[in-house]
């Protein structure tokens, strides 16, 4: 029997209702096919079992928010529940002042520019954010691209060229991957937050070549495991080997530092880091990213990063959202505080309940073993009424699949504990905690 036969063609509709459900992604790929019918024939089942349990697509009936209506995977019926799951951390999505900035916008600029930036797709609108953005991280200018995943790939193809060396966190977002894919230089990577690896990669690369340009990039709030970058002995790292630090400070911006300006902020790094990335598909809650740094590495990637120049601009009405989202931001710095004590409470909760929490941001996991099947729990999680995504094996080790809890500002007191009450009776339930005595 062909290997799709033992996984999928069981005579017995609950047996491969059972197989399925032991069936990742890891399977599917150690299959192999040799046409692109068996490839996508032998995904489908795959997907639209993890489609059925709601681990992906749950479809929302209403306005992102930390209570919202979300429709039920199994009946269909729209609930509300509380959004673990989503990385509006300040609630922007859904803050009046935003939507009311937004509509003036369209009202205003109408729905889009019809180009890219450096023709048409310019308006006094994205010039404005763009100084904004410059302003609140510390640098001379900014670039806004159409998503963040563009200004990664962007700015490491734009601007490396081949005998350059880029070193990186292995933990590091696809898009730098991707970027590091696409591009033509030299790249290595070194350990998670493992300064003395870094350190080798750092004199290796100047053994080999001691005047190329080496840059060092690092999030400052890594997107799986909610840790931090060390970043003031990073920086001093890249200061004794003459390279640039870049940080991808897509989940540090908006949670980090009382101001909310980010992971520099928290060390008191403000104007120290060369190249920093960022993104508003995270607080900003639309679309869209941006580079900040010198004037002129920014004047040179706008003609010389291609996910820039050969795409069309952010609409202005998301430009502006994420203006008066700054706006906002900047006037209620008590909206970011919250979100610290929302942390903080979370984080001593779920310790109290026996989940080992290691964790300093708004990205809590929560490490489900790898004998318990993640998307059940996803599943009667949400049955309960508490939304959270599951992350499992290959985007994570199989010892370190985990539930992926985000933080809000705007969950009261009261939501916490209805949450912590859930995290707690299922996580018995499935023995990721010990069974009451
Ligand atoms: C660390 C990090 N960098 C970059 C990106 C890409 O950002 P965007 O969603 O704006 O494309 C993400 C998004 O998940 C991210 O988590």
């Amino acid at each position: 029997m062909s290997k799709r036969g033992e996984i999928f063609e069981t005579e017995h509709e609950g047996e491969e209702q059972e197989n399925l459900e032991n069936f990742s992604l890891a399977d599917f790929f150690s299959m192999g096919w040799d046409t692109f019918q068996a490839k996508t024939s032998l995904f489908s089942p795959y997907f639209r079992m993890m489609l059925k349990d709601g681990f992906i697509l749950r479809e929302a009936a209403g306005a992102a928010a930390h209570r919202m209506p979300i429709k039920d995977p199994a009946t269909g019926e729209a609930r509300e529940v509380l959004m673990f799951g989503s990385n509006n951390y300040l609630g922007l999505a859904n803050e009046p002042y935003v939507v009311e900035k937004t509509i003036e916008a369209i009202r205003k600029f109408g729905i889009g520019c019809g180009g890219p930036p450096l023709l048409n797709g310019t308006t006094s609108l994205h010039r404005t954010l763009e100084e904004r953005l410059a302003e609140f991280k510390h640098c001379e200018a900014a670039l806004i691209f159409s998503s963040g995943y563009a200004a990664n790939v962007g700015w490491t193809t734009g601007l490396l060229s081949p005998k350059d060396i880029l070193i990186y966190d292995a933990q590091s977002h696809a898009s730098l991957s991707d970027g590091i894919k696409m591009g033509r230089f030299e790249s290595a990577h070194f350990a998670h937050n493992d300064l003395n690896h870094l350190r080798r990669r750092l004199m290796q690369a100047r053994w080999k070549h001691a005047y190329t340009n080496v840059i060092v990039c690092v999030e400052g709030v890594y997107s799986m495991d909610g840790d931090v970058a060390p970043l003031p002995e990073i920086r001093r790292l890249c200061s004794k080997y003459d390279a640039l630090l870049c940080i991808d400070d897509a989940h540090g911006t908006g949670v980090l530092g009382a101001k909310g300006s980010g992971t520099a902020e928290h060390f008191q790094m403000e104007g120290q880091v060369d190249i920093v990335m960022g993104t508003f598909s995270k607080i900003f809650a639309v679309t869209g990213g941006f580079i900040a740094g010198s004037r002129e590495l920014v004047d040179y990637l706008r003609f010389f990063s291609r996910s820039y120049m050969f795409s069309a601009s952010l609409p202005p009405p998301v430009v502006a959202s994420v203006l008066a989202g700054l706006e906002f931001l900047q006037a209620h710095p008590e909206r970011v505080k919250q979100l610290h004590e929302n942390v903080a409470y979370l984080v001593a909760g779920l310790r109290s309940i026996g989940y080992e929490i290691n964790c300093e941001t708004a990205i809590i996991p929560v490490f489900v073993p790898p004998s318990i099947n993640i998307r059940r729990v996803v599943s009667r999680l949400h049955e309960e009424g508490v939304f959270v995504n599951g992350v499992e094996y290959p985007a994570v080790p199989k010892a370190r699949q985990r539930l992926r809890l985000s933080v809000m500002a705007t969950f009261t007191r009261k939501d916490l504990d209805f949450a912590l009450d859930k995290l707690e009776r299922v996580g018995r339930e499935f023995g990721m905690l010990p069974a009451r005595q």
